[in-house]
């Protein structure tokens, strides 16, 4: 399988080193084979290159974006996918602000469009969610979706650290989006939130009718209170589906200490779902980092990659789309 990267970063070339790796037989049936960057890069490898043409007249058969941003990923994954070719992006934000358009053309194309290191870094927790959403039905979900803030809220309430070393401690391990405040305010949470419910319920929520509180909302008196009466802060991402559509938002929410999402230290994540036969389950890992979320995308490959030997592409999600109301008081 011949892979384009879009993106060098932190994900990027965790990618990269997976596979060029070789570590295993999936792996090694893989290899990257031309890599486009927004600017030239400071590591020198001959498959880098800065032209979008010469990237896309390259002979590939899936592209993996981790580029960041949405306008000119955008442009790019929707080039990929009305070539013909399959994606597999760790974007979030991208694929929250144009879903309906990526997977409208994915389905037309009859291309898989994959995303499971959008959310939760290197859980499978799409995969898993897919799954009991066949054979179950799935009434919600909740859970603690973004490193980067786990990392700051923990180094804050177990280390004392104050939030400005906890958030450059975050950046320094490659936990943070490239501007920060799409972590600290929330929006990196609505977004992973908005897709997990978007594929397994099948609907299409509208991004601004979901709201967004993030750290700037926890202070210290939130802290002393906290701790003054067993609690733990966490920022949670939380959806359910009601009669009326499904409700979904994205903010800081006390929990007693004895609450599995209260135990859930540095980077990890852990998502949490309801549904009908088998009630609650929790899937749990690192949620952010290189190798964690560059896993999740080589994950997505291998299932990519068996498709390829089907010699089928249809991954495509389901095209149902209902309209979200706006949020409810239900929780
Ligand atoms: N900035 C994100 C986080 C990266 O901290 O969770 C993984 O999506």
């Amino acid at each position: 399988m011949r892979i384009g990267l879009l993106g060098h970063g932190v994900v990027g070339q965790g990618v990269r080193k997976i596979i060029d790796a070789h570590q295993t037989s999936a792996t090694a049936a893989m290899s990257v084979v031309r890599i486009l960057v927004r600017d030239q890069s400071e590591i020198t490898d001959e498959r880098i290159t800065t032209d979008p043409e010469e990237f896309f007249t390259t002979d590939m058969d899936v592209v993996v974006e981790c580029m960041g941003g949405v306008d000119k990923p955008f442009e790019f994954v929707s080039r990929a996918l009305s070539a013909g070719m399959g994606v597999v992006s760790s974007n979030k934000k991208l694929l929250a602000h144009k879903y309906d358009e990526l997977q409208a053309l994915a389905t037309q194309r009859q291309v898989p469009l994959a995303f499971e290191a959008a959310i939760g870094g290197g859980i499978p927790w799409l995969h898993n969610l897919a799954l009991t959403a066949q054979v179950d039905e799935v009434e919600s979900f909740r859970g603690i979706f973004n490193g980067t803030t786990n990392y700051i809220l923990d180094e804050m309430f177990t280390h004392g650290q104050n939030f400005d070393d906890a958030l450059r401690g975050a950046q320094e391990r490659g936990y943070a989006e490239a501007d920060p405040s799409d972590d600290i305010d929330g929006h990196d949470v609505k977004y992973k939130t908005v897709l997990t419910a978007n594929r397994i319920w099948g609907v299409s929520v509208p991004l601004e009718q979901v709201p967004a509180l993030g750290l700037r909302h926890v202070d210290g008196r939130d802290a002393k209170w906290a701790a003054a009466h067993g609690k733990t802060i966490k920022l949670l991402g939380m959806a359910r589906a009601t009669n009326q559509g499904v409700m979904a938002g994205a903010m800081p929410v006390m929990l007693p200490a004895n609450h599995l999402l209260a135990g859930i230290h540095q980077n990890f994540n852990c998502a949490m779902v309801n549904s009908n036969n088998f009630g609650e389950a929790a899937y749990y890992g690192q949620g952010a980092g290189m190798l964690p979320t560059a896993f999740a995308v080589v994950s997505d490959l291998v299932s990519v990659q068996a498709l390829m030997v089907q010699d089928s592409f249809a991954l495509a999600a389901p095209g149902r789309t209902v309209v979200a109301p706006m949020w409810q008081e239900a929780w």
